[in-house]
């Protein structure tokens, strides 16, 4: 049998958490290797925003992310910040942009992004491989204190002190993702909060298929929430041939449970039907069309009439309109379903956090293990919040393996 490599470190998965943590650990002086089973590093950063990577969200911070621990990103988070992210790529000359809400993307390209990533890797002494495939992490003492490993590949096995899992979450299965890290995670004693798609396109029901599908392309600003009390996002709501998406709904689609339900405010801070109230107004299926042509797509307006005003008899009343305008600020949709991981921009849930480190990503249950990335139970909004989390827990895992030595 060949003689087993030695490193100190290896991170699995040479995705943004990945490479990042490799770079930093490399150039803290640790001889790390980096294993990416696909053929190509950083794939979802190169599909990311458009081919444009929202590399960071200025306003990030840990309101912005869901986990069943919401304090647990607060302390990466604070360590390093996106103004840390910009600098990196301030130093290597990439030009960018805020589009939105506090979304930095590049001018340029997401390769941008990935290349400046391969070259802090190269800087930093790291060794990558890609195509390998590892079948099994054992903890080659036998002890959970200060373990080291012996990481199983199709390249041999590896030793090392400390093993990064950075295998992500489930989406896009046709970039590579695995539930390696999950699955790891379980077989080591860790609890796993069950994975499900979030930033993902909403299906129609039955009936509301019916009612809104050919409506397909229209989008229209809204403001979105998923329960009462979760947060709520004021963005664009576009129909689909299939039901719902656009920034506004991918966004409630992280906190949306099967069986429940998600409201759109489709005239966000606007009363709408104050005209139809006037003296002398005309209260008819017309006049509700024109006023509402001013805060809706005209087929939208059209269709929104047809449903709650022709359809159901509407009731001209004083109280008949204030329901209606009531129904407008409060389209509710009975989702059938996401469209699935296959369409998932991230997985909310991932490894548990009550048994990691906050501060380092290390496992409270095998010294010289840690969890960074997607893995973990922590899933940010939409907008570059999951990139900044990519990059925080990674650096928080960098350092920590650094510091071991000492
Ligand atoms: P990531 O998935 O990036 O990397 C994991 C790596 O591990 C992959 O390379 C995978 O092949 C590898 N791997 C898996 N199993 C393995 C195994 N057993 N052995 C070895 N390697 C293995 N976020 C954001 O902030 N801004 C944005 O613009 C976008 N845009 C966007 C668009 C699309 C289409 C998607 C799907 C996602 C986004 N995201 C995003 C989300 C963002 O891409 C995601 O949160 C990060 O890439 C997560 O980084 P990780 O390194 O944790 O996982």
């Amino acid at each position: 049998m060949a003689a087993a490599q030695n490193f100190d470190v290896v991170v699995l998965g040479a995705g943004a958490a990945g490479m990042m943590c490799a770079a930093e650990a490399g150039r803290r002086g640790r001889r790390v290797l980096l294993l990416e089973h696909g053929e190509q590093v950083g794939r979802k950063i190169l599909i990311s925003g458009g081919g444009r990577c929202n590399f960071t969200n200025v306003n990030a911070r840990a309101e912005n992310f869901l986990s069943a621990n919401p304090h647990f990103a607060k302390s990466a988070l604070a360590r390093y910040m996106p103004k840390d992210f910009i600098a990196l790529v301030e130093r290597y000359g990439i030009a960018y942009h805020e589009k939105t809400l506090g979304q930095l993307f590049c001018d340029g390209s997401a390769r941008q992004i990935v290349t400046m990533l391969e070259k802090e890797c190269a800087g930093a002494a790291v060794e990558t491989r890609c195509g390998v495939n590892v079948s099994r992490v054992n903890m080659d003492g036998g002890s959970h204190l200060g373990a080291r490993f012996m990481v199983e590949t199709t390249e041999g096995a590896i030793s090392c002190e400390a093993v990064v899992i950075a295998t992500g979450g489930l989406s896009i299965p046709k970039m590579g993702a695995t539930a390696f890290g999950y699955d790891l995670a379980r077989a080591l004693g860790h609890a796993v909060v069950e994975p499900r798609a979030g930033l993902v396109p909403l299906v129609f029901s039955e009936s509301d298929r019916e009612q809104w599908c050919d409506l397909t392309g229209i989008s229209t600003e809204v403001v979105a929430s998923a329960e009462t009390k979760k947060p709520v996002f004021r963005e664009k709501l576009l129909v689909t041939h299939r039901g719902v998406s656009g920034p506004a709904v991918l966004q409630v689609s992280s906190y949306w449970r099967p069986g429940g339900e998600v409201k759109f405010d489709l005239a966000p801070g606007r009363e709408m039907l104050g005209p139809l109230l006037e003296k002398n107004a005309r209260r008819d299926a017309a006049s509700l069309l024109a006023v509402l042509r001013g805060a809706l797509p005209a087929r939208m307006a059209e269709r929104w009439v047809q449903v709650h005003a022709v359809e159901r008899n509407a009731d001209w009343t004083n109280a008949g309109i204030a329901r209606m305008e009531q129904a407008l600020h409060a389209w509710t949709l009975k989702p059938a379903g996401t469209e699935g991981f296959v369409k998932a921009e991230v997985t909310v849930g991932g490894v548990d956090t009550a048994e990691l480190d906050a501060r380092t990503m290390e496992s409270r249950r095998v010294r010289g293990l840690y969890f960074i990335g997607e893995v973990v139970d922590v899933t940010g909004w939409l907008g570059g919040y999951n990139f900044q989390w990519a990059w925080a827990s990674a650096v928080a895992a960098g350092e920590a393996i650094a510091d071991r030595r000492q």
